[in-house]
């Protein structure tokens, strides 16, 4: 029989850490044990009380009750504490020129339908018009005819179709457009505008706590592919958005705010948007396992 040490609160870390079987792959001995460490770190750093432990698993036990095939409140609140983020961050490690990735959200349905290019999303006609064109290409500029662009955003009252489908009309703000020979595409939207994210579960009760609103910085999302091109998840952010500099997810990059012109015939608004993607082999290497 192994003897383990036995636990006390100077070696809480080494006797949990000590019990992991010699079969553990070397990838979950070292994530688990860095758990395990930063967890028992929180709760002798902050001193936790008996009530204080209660109250972080009853909020646990509701983020999962939240959960349901529709609603994925964990993903929520990875979110609002900038994991997603950070995941993402350290996962798409880019060279300079590459369009950088942002948080997919929990909003992007699959299968939107294709339409030529210049065609208008508004399916329900509402929301200040606003043509978005440019071009897809690789980071030294030779177009990618033939990349794909699935766009998505919420109508002119902030929700996205999924979000009301009594009231919006299926599909209402998506739309998948081909890149053309010289790898330009187009499309009419609306001018995004900010909106909250779902807040009447148990991260929307923490961000009151926090003093933080559930706002999302108005932005468009994008994902764009192309055969043997790392596909990039993004959005576009609107400039003027009050919200540009507090987003709820923390999904706002300088190199992802877009700059919002009137359009030449004074009919809302033009952006004009380039997509560079790069190799899928090109990815910076991932993280280093961190040693137990
Ligand atoms: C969104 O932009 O659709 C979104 C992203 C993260 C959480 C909630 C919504
Ligand atoms: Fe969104």
């Amino acid at each position: 029989m192994t003897e383990y040490p036995l636990f006390s609160e100077e070696k809480s870390v080494e006797a949990v850490n000590a019990r992991m079987g010699d079969a553990v792959s070397p990838r979950m001995r070292a994530v688990m044990a860095t758990v395990v460490r930063h967890l028992h770190e929180v709760v002798k750093e902050c001193d936790l009380s008996r009530e204080e432990w209660a109250a972080a698993i009853q909020f646990l036990t509701d983020t999962g009750q939240m959960c349901s095939d529709w609603r994925q409140e964990f993903i929520l609140l990875s979110d609002v504490l900038g994991v997603s983020m950070l995941v993402e961050a350290i996962n798409h490690r880019r060279p300079q020129g590459a369009t950088e990735n942002t948080v997919l959200g929990p909003f992007h349905v699959e299968g939107a339908p294709e339409y030529p290019n210049g065609t208008d999303i508004r399916l329900d006609g509402k929301g200040d018009p606003m043509r978005v064109q440019g071009r897809v290409a690789d980071v030294e500029g030779h177009p990618l005819p033939g990349a794909l662009l699935d766009v998505w955003q919420t109508n002119d009252a902030g929700y996205y179709d999924v979000q009301q489908p009594e009231c919006q009309p299926k599909w209402n703000f998506r739309g998948r457009f081909r890149a053309d020979a010289d790898g330009r595409y187009a499309f009419v939207t609306a001018r995004p505008r900010y909106y909250p994210i779902p807040d009447d579960g148990p991260v929307g009760k923490l961000l009151a706590q926090l003093g933080r609103h559930p706002n999302r910085a108005a932005h468009i999302h994008f994902i764009v592919t192309s055969p043997g091109f790392d596909p990039v998840i993004t959005h576009i952010f609107d400039p003027d958005c009050p919200y540009l500099t507090e987003d709820a997810v923390f999904g706002v990059k300088d190199s992802l705010v877009a700059r919002i012109e009137p359009a030449v015939d004074q009919q809302g608004w033009a952006v004009e948007w380039d997509f560079a993607l790069i190799p899928a082999s090109t990815l910076q290497p991932g993280p280093v396992a961190p040693s137990s």
